[in-house]
This record gives structure tokens, C-alpha cells and sequence, in this order.
């Protein structure tokens, strides 16, 4: 062809276009992905792109001066007015004029990649629900007697190829000032649809809208319900909150709050009307930390475990609270903001994870969309722990799923000096094998106990109790030091040598801090404590044993400590206590909030929804509590490591 060539990096795509021809046109064309929201008219500048010349060897081309068209007044007029960085050009403005490499800039890129903070297990492609569109609409003309909104679909099907478009009545209460304010320019956002949903218009502005909207990513636990705001367009998150669930009311735990609703009339629906009110809160406070206005906030994702999934959606809870542990549904929900009563755009869209099995839920569902399993070549076992331990553990050939109930020791319940996590806490513990002397450090402090300005560090918070991490690392350490035998007994002071152990009733207790001096708490652990944490990290490790025996292995090769709670664990005071099963230390890594994560994939990137549901059809489900095998592991489990499988990666 005599027609100059266009060669489009990142993407390498090239073609022939005539003389004249806008870049935007032959991006389309090729179906390289440059972004427009006003369609060409030199508005919106999310064109852009950036021209290069000289000589490419590599693809056969020589981009000469003069390859682009000089700039048009349009073009002028927003540089002028805007200001473009330089070397760029409004890629519908400027027209071959010569073989050209066009470089298409990150943030030109609809389907752009968002970045994540930590090495991920995969990274997110923009994706959104809702998109911006600037039309232009035909006015009212009494030979041709055509609605408004009429037009306006007429007009987004002809400038946007965008079909099939519905709206909503409160759209068509805004629309006549809109297009009139506008002069029959709008900028409508709308949500793309879905396999059962038709594109439908969210919001209308008139004229040229130089804003975004946005989605919600939320994580809706037992303890905490936590939310990021997302930019729809950048994908970047622009604030981030969380507050305790206003359910702790009814019960610290899952269980307890089935049997409120069990014993209270009317039960599941005040803890519904809580938790939407709690949510409620959340949001406006989110929106009022980001300063925009909630209506613009047009698409919300949900993750939670089961019970909080029934509660949320104001579904009795009940069959869960019993075998064989039926969900309402464990598919996937596409809802309404307003069904569920949520503060935000009234006619946003609300999309719900699918849910894994009856203990297993949609947190579990996000948690292996953002740690994706089922794509690791190697055997991983990604551990989410929670009261509720969930356990997924496979690779690309096969995931399997359990939950098993920890109880919530780890979260420093049920231990006579635990607490939550806040500062104040010990969070780090090391017990010196020979004088049996421990050190630590409190949340919120930096310095250790045994060095210089720990007292000033922590005098406003003080030393108020141990977090989960702490309660761990701290009965690892005393297990290595010789102060606890592997039953879990803690010895005595004869028998250890350490003042520290004390007589505590029939048993004996570690001494970690005594504050009494100072009118501060004494701070022990106590064979009680122990042992709660021996039960917890024993149904920890049997879930994972038991989907190990259903895969015929006897090791994983990685292991994914996941949760607010698993990014704080140490990997070795962890194998020290067998809560998880043997593997090298520098293969278990944490993943942090890993199923907020998978919220914000799904929220950010609607393929991989339909991702997750068929990833989750997928997952075979185990049941711990029919297993014969998971009382077996339990017991054996019990014993600090294990009394009977070898940890030969820890002798290392
Ligand atoms: Fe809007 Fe080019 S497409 S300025």
C-alpha cells in the first residue's frame, strides 16, 4: 500500500491509514486501545498520545518531521487553555501525514493497568462497569415528533455504537434541563451491562463532564467492615476506611449471632438494619474523606463470609447455623444499591462474590481471585485466618476449599491478657533460651523492651494487653526456650530455673510484663491461654492436612498467610507452633488484605467476575465437619509442633 504506515506501541499493531486520517480513527480501527470520552472533538484530551521519530530499525520504519499534521485550532486552543505535556498530541486531532510510531501512554489506555503495592499474584487491568460518554444530541424538531431520550439513545448508539441503552425515571427527571443547560451536549455515564443486564444510564450532566465516578470495594467481616473508594476511571484508590461491624453487639462471633437470631424474634433483621446502617456510615464517611459527592458513586463490590453475606442481604441465617449448612444461594448476586438500602447512587449496581459452600464464602471467593491458585504452577495453601480459618490449597490443575472454625484466640479473645490489635498491644515477643528473659514490642512503638526510650515510646499508649500475633510468637517462644513441653505445659520455676514462671492456681503461668508498679496491668500467660491457642492452631492446620490428604500430598511447596491478621504472623513462630503445615521459611509469604483485593479486582475489572464464578464452580468444596480425618489431624495437631508429622524444614 502507498498509504503511510501507522505502527501503535505498547501494543506493536499496524496498518495502512490514508493521508488525513485522525490517530483516534485508526486506533479504533486497529482496536488498539486509546481512550476517548468526548469521541473525537478535541475535549476531553484522554487521547493522548505521543509521537516518535527518527529510525526504527526493529519494525522496518523511519518516522520523518512532519509525519503528524501541525496543529489544528482545536488542538491549539486546548493546549492552550489545558496545557499538554510536552511532546504529546490529542491523538483526534492530529492526522497522518507520513509513516508514524505512535506510543499510546499508560494513562491513555482504557484497559490500563493499575498498580499494586506489593508483588502481586496478579495485577489488575481496568475493566470498569461504568463508563463516561460526551454525545451530541439532535434537538427537538415538531416534523419529527421523537422523545428527548429518544434521541439521546439514538445519538449514544450512533457516536458510541452503544445499543440497547435504558434508563431509569430519575435520569428522565434531569434530562430535559441537561440537554437544554448543555446546548444538546451531554455526557451521560453509563454502566456497560452484562450478560443479563442491558447498558443503562447512571447519571447525566450537561455539557462536557470533566469528572469521574466511582465504585466501592468492600470487605464485610465479622470484626471490621472496611471499604476503599476507587476512581472508576484512573482505577486508583482514592480513600480507604474501615469500622468495627455494629453486629458485635449481638455477638463477638459468627456462631453466636446465628443463635441471636435464633433466640430473638426479629433477630436477623436487627443485625441486617445494623450492619446496612454501619455501612451506611462508612460510606459517607469515605466520601466526605474524599470530598465527592455520594451519588457518584455508581458501582459497589461485596465480599463476606456466609452468615455476614445472609445478614447483609436481610436473609434469615439460620440453616447456616446447622448441617448440612445450606446457603440461600451461592451464586453470584447482581443487585441494586437501593434493595439494600445503601445511601449511595440510588440506582447503583451492587455485585456480591459467589460463595464457596456453606462455610466457605465469598471472602474466600475474593481471596482466590487475588491470590489466584488456580494459576500458580506450584502447590500453594492460602490460609485466610479469621475466627473462621478458610483454607484454599492447589494449583492451575485443581483448588480445594474448607473453613475451619479457629475461634477467635487469634484475634486475642479467650486469652486472660489478649486484646484486639491496637497500640498497646505486644505484638513481638523473643524469649532468650538461656535466661529466659523476654523482650517485646508494643503496637505503635518501634523499640524493644530491653532498649533505650522504650518508656518515653510507649507513654501515652502504655502496655495494655497481647494482640493475636503476639499470643503467638509469644507461646512459640516459650516452646523453644524449654518453658512449655510439647503437650503445651508450662514447667515451673524449679523445673525451668526461671523466676518467671510462676504458680497460677494448679498450673504455672509465664510472666511476660509486670506493670504493677506503675499501676499498670501484669501481663502472664497462663496454661489456659495455651491451650486455647493450641486448639485454634490446631483446627488451623487439620483443615489444611485434610485438603493435603485429599490431594494425596504430603507437602506444599508455598504458603499465602492471608488477612488483616495472617499479614502480622512470623512465618517461623508460626511453624514453630504447627499452625501450618512444613514448608520453607522464605516460601511463606503474606498477602495482607487479600480479599479486599479481590473486591477491588472485581470492582475494577467486571471480566473477572465471570472469572471467579466459574473459577469458584470450579473449587471443590470439603466439609470439615463430616471428615473422620480432621478429628485425627486435631488431635495430633494439639501438640506443639505435632505429635506425629515431622517439621524438617524448621530443624533447618
Ligand atoms: Fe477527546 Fe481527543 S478524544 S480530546
Amino acid at each position: 500500500s502507498s498509504d503511510p504506515l501507522v505502527l501503535f506501541t505498547p501494543s506493536g499493531k499496524r496498518g495502512h491509514f490514508p493521508v488525513g486520517t485522525p490517530i483516534l480513527t485508526a486506533a479504533r480501527q486497529l482496536g488498539v486501545d486509546l481512550d476517548s470520552v468526548c469521541g473525537g472533538r478535541g475535549i476531553c484530551s484522554k487521547c493522548q498520545i505521543t509521537p516518535s521519530y527518527g529510525e526504527f530499525p526493529k519494525h522496518g520504519v523511519t518516522v520523518r518531521d512532519g509525519a503528524l499534521s501541525e496543529w489544528n485550532a482545536v488542538e491549539q486552543r486546548y493546549k492552550d487553555k489545558r496545557g499538554l505535556i510536552d511532546g504529546r498530541r490529542l491523538g483526534c486531532q492530529a492526522t497522518v501525514q507520513g509513516d508514524v510510531v505512535i506510543d499510546v501512554p499508560p494513562e491513555s489506555q482504557v484497559h490500563r493497568q493499575v498498580v499494586r503495592k506489593r508483588a502481586e499474584a496478579r495485577k489488575i487491568t481496568m475493566n470498569p462497569s461504568t463508563r463516561l460518554f460526551y454525545v451530541e444530541v439532535e434537538e427537538p424538531d415538531m416534523h419529527k415528533p421523537t422523545g428527548d431520550m429518544e434521541r439521546l439513545i439514538a445519538a449514544l448508539a450512533e457516536q458510541w455504537e452503544l445499543t440497547g441503552v435504558q434508563t431509569d425515571l430519575h435520569i428522565l427527571h434531569q434530562l430535559q434541563p441537561a440537554l437544554r443547560k448543555g446546548g444538546w451536549k451531554v455526557t451521560v455515564a453509563v454502566h456497560l451491562g452484562d450478560a443479563s443486564h442491558p447498558p443503562k444510564i447512571m447519571h447525566i450532566w450537561p455539557g462536557y463532564y470533566d469528572g469521574t465516578v466511582y465504585g466501592l470495594a468492600v470487605d464485610l467481616g465479622s470484626t471490621t467492615i472496611a471499604a476503599h473508594l476507587c476512581d472508576l476511571h484512573s482505577g486508583e484508590v482514592v480513600a480507604s476506611s474501615g469500622i468495627m461491624n455494629p453486629q458485635i453487639r449481638f455477638g463477638e462471633d459468627l456462631m453466636s449471632r446465628v443463635s441471636y437470631s435464633m433466640m430473638n424474634k426479629g433477630g436477623d433483621l436487627e443485625m441486617t438494619r445494623a450492619v446496612r446502617e454501619g455501612m451506611n456510615a462508612l460510606f459517607t464517611q469515605i466520601a466526605t474523606e474524599a470530598g465527592i459527592d455520594k451519588a457518584l458513586i455508581v458501582d459497589a463490590v461485596f465480599v463476606c463470609n456466609p452468615v455476614m453475606h445472609h445478614l447483609f442481604l436481610g436473609i434469615d441465617p439460620f440453616e447456616l447455623g446447622q448441617a448440612p449448612f445450606a446457603l440461600a444461594t451461592s451464586d453470584s448476586l447482581s443487585l441494586r444499591a437501593w434493595e439494600l438500602e445503601l445511601n449511595i447512587h440510588p440506582a447503583a449496581r451492587v455485585y456480591i462474590l459467589p460463595c464457596i459452600a456453606g462455610h466457605v464464602g465469598a471472602d474466600a471467593a475474593a481471596v482466590a481471585l487475588s491470590e489466584a491458585p488456580d494459576k500458580s504452577e506450584d502447590l500453594v495453601l492460602v490460609v485466610d485466618v479469621g475466627t473462621n480459618a478458610e483454607i484454599l490449597l492447589g494449583n492451575k490443575n485443581k483448588v480445594l476449599a474448607c473453613s475451619s472454625p479457629t475461634g477467635p484466640a487469634f484475634e486475642g479473645a479467650q486469652i486472660s491478657s489478649g486484646q484486639r490489635a491496637a497500640p498497646g498491644a505486644i505484638e513481638r515477643v523473643e524469649i532468650d533460651p538461656v535466661t529466659k528473659e523476654p523482650r517485646f514490642r508494643v503496637i505503635g512503638s518501634e523499640i524493644w523492651s530491653d532498649q533505650e526510650g522504650f518508656g518515653e515510646a510507649i507513654a501515652t499508649t502504655g502496655i495494655t494487653g497481647i494482640c493475636g500475633s503476639g499470643i503467638i510468637e509469644v507461646v512459640a517462644e516459650m516452646r523453644m526456650a524449654g518453658i512449655l513441653d510439647a503437650s503445651g505445659l508450662i514447667g515451673s520455676a524449679e523445673q525451668t530455673g526461671s523466676p518467671r514462671c510462676i504458680q497460677d492456681g494448679r498450673t504455672n503461668a509465664y510472666l511476660l510484663w509486670d506493670g504493677s508498679a506503675d499501676g499498670g496491668p501484669t501481663i502472664t500467660v497462663t496454661n489456659p491461654d495455651v491451650r486455647a491457642i493450641q486448639m485454634a492452631k490446631a483446627a488451623l492446620y487439620s483443615g489444611a492436612r485434610l485438603l493435603m490428604d485429599k490431594l494425596n500430598v504430603d507437602k506444599v511447596d508455598r504458603v499465602v498467610l492471608a488477612g488483616a491478621f495472617g499479614a502480622h504472623i512470623s512465618a517461623k513462630h508460626a511453624m514453630v507452633l504447627g499452625m501450618i503445615p512444613d514448608c520453607p521459611l522464605d516460601k511463606v509469604t503474606s498477602a495482607g488484605n487479600a480479599a479486599g483485593t479481590g473486591a477491588r479486582i472485581a470492582l475494577l475489572n467486571t471480566d473477572a467476575r465471570t472469572e471467579i464464578e466459574a473459577t469458584v464452580r470450579a473449587i471443590e468444596k470439603v466439609e470439615t465437619a463430616v471428615e473422620r480425618r480432621f478429628q485425627e489431624h486435631f488431635v495430633n495437631a494439639s501438640a506443639i509442633p505435632n505429635s506425629v508429622e515431622p517439621f524438617p524444614e524448621l530443624a533447618k
